[in-house]
């Protein structure tokens, strides 16, 4: 089976340590999968990678944090024991050790004091750091003798930006590299671009830009390599997109849905500053008029309250209209494990990235929809509808004939 190199890009960060830390405890056998949907029954007949065979590695701001923010995932988080995190503390530092240096510039403002200095180079044009971040990934591939590598966004979100004509197209957008345009470039299009250009595929599980960059998804295209975003859907939208459907289905009308969000971590300080919280907030409010077939009065609100840590609680109001317009109400408070909710669906898209990729299919992985907030080319918001989607890829898979048994 192959071996395959799991690039994190945001890779200090608490999702990106969940992420090692918990595909190290299965592959050791001191966890089991439970929350993990490549461990279904749906999907059993994909021939997937195992756990064990993913290798780690990423770009960050900061030299240093993996290890330590494990440590405060169950030290003061309580998300994971203590005891796992010393069992496996050589396994996590050697991933550290395989952090390099990041792009910053253009990241917004929230994450301008995180960046070392010293750590990132100075100075450097977009056209040298995208060949500099190629080759890291090109030496990763090499030196751990590894027959492919996905990069995945779990970086920090950045501010929205004003997408041009320069970004409509790859040969207009190759000039903005060159050229050195920088404020047209966000660090999440410099890592889609210079993971794409060697032909690695891209996933983003953050609402920054990345991918939706039709510029960037021409150069999928070009290397024929897969590709998918973007957020991660792993608590409150998730909720919603499985709920409005009732809605719909059994004819109640709602008249507002509103959503309020209390969260700490890394993720909130940077949400904190309104000028990041503006792509969160785009990325959770659109589920809504796509999932009901018409848009409610709703509100999205995201304030961060540092002692939660990595915790998160949402506490959603929905008002609807029944028979006879009488109006009720429906409330839910959600309070999840940020980290714990996401890191299994990072290596989820992981492994389901690489089999496409196996394929020989390339373009955007619509099948992996029921995944993210904005699913790239996906219309359809349903849960259940989205992960249909995801059932039926398999189905096909299965009567292609390419049904083998699952590694492990
Ligand atoms: N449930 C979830 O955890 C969840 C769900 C959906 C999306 N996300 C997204 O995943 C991302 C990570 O969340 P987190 O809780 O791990 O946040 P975090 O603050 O703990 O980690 C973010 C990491 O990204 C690094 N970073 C910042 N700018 C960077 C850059 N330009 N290049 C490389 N690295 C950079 C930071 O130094 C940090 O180590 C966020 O964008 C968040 O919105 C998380």
């Amino acid at each position: 089976m192959a071996k395959v190199g799991v690039w994190l890009v945001g890779a200090q960060g608490s999702l990106a340590s969940t992420v090692v830390l918990g595909a190290r405890a299965i592959a050791r056998r001191l966890a089991t999968g439970g929350g993990l949907v490549t461990e279904l029954p749906e999907l059993a007949a994909l021939p997937l990678v195992s756990l064990a065979d993913l290798a780690f590695g990423g770009w960050d701001i900061a030299p240093t944090g993996l290890v330590a923010r494990a440590r405060e995932l169950a030290a003061d988080d309580g998300a994971v024991a203590e005891s796992l995190v010393t069992e496996l503390e050589a396994d996590l530092k050697s991933v550290e050790m395989r952090i390099r240096p990041g792009f910053a510039l253009g990241g917004g403002p929230a994450t301008r004091r995180r960046g070392t200095l010293g750590f990132l180079p100075r100075g450097e044009s977009l056209a040298v750091a995208v060949e500099r971040l190629g080759d890291d990934l090109d030496r990763f591939r090499r030196e751990d003798r590894l027959d492919t590598v996905v990069v995945v966004n779990v970086a920090s979100t950045e501010p929205p930006t004003e997408l041009s004509r320069d970004h409509a197209r790859l040969d207009l957008f190759r000039r903005v590299i060159q050229r050195d345009r920088r404020a047209l470039v966000t660090p999440s299009m410099v890592y889609a671009y210079a993971a794409l250009e060697r032909g690695f595929p891209y996933v983003n599980f953050t609402p920054s830009v990345g991918i939706a960059v039709a510029a960037l998804q021409e150069l999928g295209l070009k290397h024929h390599v897969p590709f998918y975003g973007s957020d991660g859907k792993t608590g409150e939208t998730l909720v919603k997109t499985v709920l409005a459907p009732m809605f719909r289905y059994r004819n109640l009308e709602v008249l507002s849905w509103e959503g309020f969000n209390i969260l700490g971590g890394g993720d909130g300080r940077v949400l904190a500053d309104p000028r990041h919280k503006r792509s969160k907030i785009r990325s959770k409010s659109g589920v809504l008029a796509s999932a009901l077939g018409y848009a409610p009065h709703s509100g999205v609100g995201i304030e961060y309250v540092p002692s939660l840590g990595n915790w998160k609680t949402a506490w959603d109001f929905v008002h609807f209209r029944g028979f006879l317009g009488t109006k009720m109400s429906v409330q839910f408070i959600w309070q999840g494990c940020d980290s714990i909710l996401a890191a299994p669906l990072v290596l989820d898209l992981v492994r389901l990235t690489e089999f496409a990729l196996r394929q020989g299919e390339a373009g955007p992985m619509t099948h992996l929809a029921c995944f993210f907030k904005e699913p790239l080319g996906v219309s359809v918001q349903s849960f259940t509808d989205q992960f249909r989607l995801l059932t039926d890829y398999v189905a096909r898979h299965m009567k292609n004939g390419r049904k083998s048994p699952r590694a492990r």
